[in-house]
């Protein structure tokens, strides 16, 4: 039996070999989707992949490169034929450089943008190409596209300059793309999620172990004084990716104990 609030939908994950991906990829499997866990990591993404159809749900692997072109074409030809369709993409995919603006090479910027900023641009275009071409005759195209922004993506702090640039391309992408699909009256959603500093392997490597800690000095004194788990993020795509945000396109959900209004 299909049940859940995203039963019977086709979603992509990308960057779902870890941290916030494969706490997406297995919360939207638990919720009824099948769910194709993409990442360039093959070892670690197969491991996602087969710990969610021994829990019972429908998941498979595929390796995937989110900054390449022929890799974004690759995908979704293999989802088109297989599933014939795509209802969700969460473009989760994400690399930081914490340097500062003199230490920051050309190399570093571009190398930040390509996952960040082209994977992003690349996976909604050819999403919502999909959903357009897929989409049942007669009724508008339907979809829901997430893209994880941070809240790095409307706020700052020193040694993010490649970051930052990458997470408010992303913010900005989204609402473009959602007011043109919009215009052209396709029923294709597109928001951006803005976690606060949440506890992945990716960010537990940028992070020294004291810091996690409860009353941490480095504990940054916003509202709710916590940092996040990866289930807080999960939460918000999930409810984006279903069909309960149905009138919600454009916006940006910040996940990120109340740090952004400090
Ligand atoms: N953890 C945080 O504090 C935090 C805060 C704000 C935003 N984010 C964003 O959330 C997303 C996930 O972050 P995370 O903390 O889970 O990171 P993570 O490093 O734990 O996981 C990132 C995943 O992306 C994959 N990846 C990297 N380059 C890729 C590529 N070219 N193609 C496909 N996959 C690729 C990695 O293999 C890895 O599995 C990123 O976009 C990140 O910028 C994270």
């Amino acid at each position: 039996m299909n049940v859940g609030r995203v039963a019977g939908k086709v979603a992509i994950v990308t960057g779902a070999a870890s941290g916030l991906g494969a706490a997406t990829a297995s919360m939207l499997a638990r919720e009824g989707a099948t769910v194709i866990v993409a990442d360039i990591n093959k070892t670690n993404g197969a491991r996602v992949a087969a710990r969610i159809v021994e829990a019972g749900h429908r998941a498979e692997f595929v390796e995937h490169d989110a900054g390449d072109e022929v890799s974004w074409q690759k995908l979704i030809q293999h989802v088109e034929k297989k599933y014939l369709h795509l209802d969700i993409l969460v473009n989760n995919a994400g690399i930081m450089v914490a340097k500062s603006l003199a230490d920051t090479s050309l190399e570093d910027f571009r190398r930040v943008s390509r996952v960040n900023v082209d994977g992003v641009f690349l996976g909604t275009k050819y999403a919502v190409d999909l959903m357009v071409r897929t989409a049942v005759p007669g009724t508008a195209p339907r979809g829901s596209i997430v893209n994880m922004s941070s809240f790095l993506g409307s706020y700052t702090m020193p040694n993010t300059t490649a970051y930052c640039a990458s997470k408010g391309a992303v913010r900005i992408l989204s609402k473009s793309v959602a007011v043109e699909c919009g215009a052209k009256r396709y029923q294709i959603r597109v928001n951006s999620v803005h976690p606060g500093i949440t506890r992945t392997e990716g960010a537990e490597a940028l992070m020294p172990e004291e810091s996690w800690q409860p009353g941490s000095s480095l504990m940054p004194s916003f509202p709710l004084r916590d940092y996040g788990r990866p289930d807080d993020v999960a939460n918000a795509v999930l409810y984006l990716a279903s069909d309960e945000a149905r009138l919600v396109t454009g916006t940006e959900l910040f996940v990120d104990g109340g740090w952004s209004m400090i």
